[in-house]
Order: C-alpha cells, then sequence, then structure tokens
C-alpha cells in the first residue's frame, strides 16, 4: 500500500516537474528585500491596482496588499502555487483587496492595472510587451525585475539585492516606439 501511494504521489510530482519545464518562466521566488523594491521604485500609491503576471507564491501580492495598500492581483498558471499564494492571502488578512487566480498571464486582461510586475524571462517578457503596450492605460507602470523589455527605454533602472536590476517603464505615447 505505502509504495503504491508513493509510486502515485511520485509519477505526480515527475509529472508537475516536467510540465514546469516547458513554460516561459521557471519558479524562482522573489527575496523579501527585492520585491519591496519593487514596489516602492513603481511608486505604488494605496488604492492603486497592482498585478503580477506569474506572480508565484503570491508574495508580491500579499506585500502589495499589506505593506502599500494596493489593491493587488495575481495571475498564476500552476494550481499548486494558486492554492499556497491563497492561503497566504488568508493568513495575512488581506483578502478584501488582493487575490489570485489561475490563468495564463498571455491571456490575462491588464487594462485596469496601475502597474504590472514582471519576473519571468526574456522570451516571456517579449511575448508580453504588445499585450501590455496595447492595454495599459498612459502613466501606468511595468516593474520587470532581471529581465529588461526589448526596445524600450526605462524610466528608472534600480538595484535589487545581489545587485541585479530592476526595470521600470511607464507608459506613454513614447513607450514601444523603438519596437514597434
Ligand atoms: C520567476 S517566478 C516569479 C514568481 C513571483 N512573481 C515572484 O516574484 O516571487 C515565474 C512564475 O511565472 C509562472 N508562469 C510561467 N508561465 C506562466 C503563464 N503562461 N501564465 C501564468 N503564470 C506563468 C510560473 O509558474 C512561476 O510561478
Amino acid at each position: 500500500m505505502a509504495w503504491t501511494i508513493g509510486i502515485v504521489l511520485g509519477g505526480i510530482t515527475a509529472l508537475w516537474i516536467a510540465w514546469n519545464l516547458t513554460l516561459d518562466a521557471l519558479w524562482q521566488p522573489t527575496d523579501r528585500l527585492t520585491l519591496r523594491r519593487i514596489l516602492f521604485l513603481a511608486g505604488v500609491q494605496p488604492g492603486e491596482h497592482v498585478v503580477d503576471l506569474g506572480c508565484g507564491d503570491g508574495r508580491i501580492v500579499v506585500a502589495a496588499a499589506r505593506e502599500f495598500d494596493a489593491r493587488a492581483t495575481g495571475i498564476e498558471i500552476d494550481p499548486f502555487r494558486v492554492l499556497v499564494a491563497n492561503l497566504w492571502i488568508q493568513i495575512a488578512r488581506v483578502s478584501d483587496r488582493a487575490r489570485v487566480t489561475r490563468g495564463n498571464m498571455y491571456e490575462a486582461d491588464v487594462s485596469d492595472a496601475d502597474v504590472v510586475v514582471l519576473f519571468l524571462s526574456a522570451t516571456a517578457n517579449f511575448r508580453l510587451q504588445e499585450r501590455l503596450r496595447r492595454q495599459l492605460r498612459p502613466g501606468a507602470r511595468i516593474v520587470s525585475y532581471y529581465h529588461p523589455m526589448w526596445g524600450w527605454q526605462p524610466d528608472v533602472v534600480g538595484e535589487a539585492r545581489g545587485g541585479h536590476p530592476i526595470y521600470v517603464y511607464r507608459t506613454g505615447d513614447d513607450l514601444g516606439r523603438v519596437a514597434r
């Protein structure tokens, strides 16, 4: 019996890891200091809407709601991490202004976002760029940790713990002019 359970659990874990390897961005959580810098550099104001595309365990969503008093939404494709993120939202008592839903970030509607947070990959950023440029209203900010946006000029480049870059882009008429 114990063998059967072990084999089934091992099989599920192997499938889960294999499926994760097909994603454009693997799970790698942002450390606490860096995530505060990300939100600070984005200039998140109380009541603003922060969207984390590929939010993992929801740590940025929770911090945006709890420490910056923002409305925060996370989109995550992995159902296990969605479960964990919603647990953290309950524990942090921010369920009135934070939520994480399972979904594909390439299909997400971000038109209501004031700030979009990305910690993904060069490929994922490239695939998201046109959507962000089209949907976001002028004045919205895109913050990308580690990976720049192709052909866009950042307004600010901050430094994360460990020296990695944090790129901040403000949407406006000229955003993406180079990329188009
Ligand atoms: C590097 S982690 C970043 C997690 C979180 N934003 C953070 O900073 O701690 C990237 C996350 O993107 C998720 N992801 C990858 N492809 C996705 C997709 N198409 N739609 C939604 N989430 C995706 C992964 O499952 C992973 O949790």
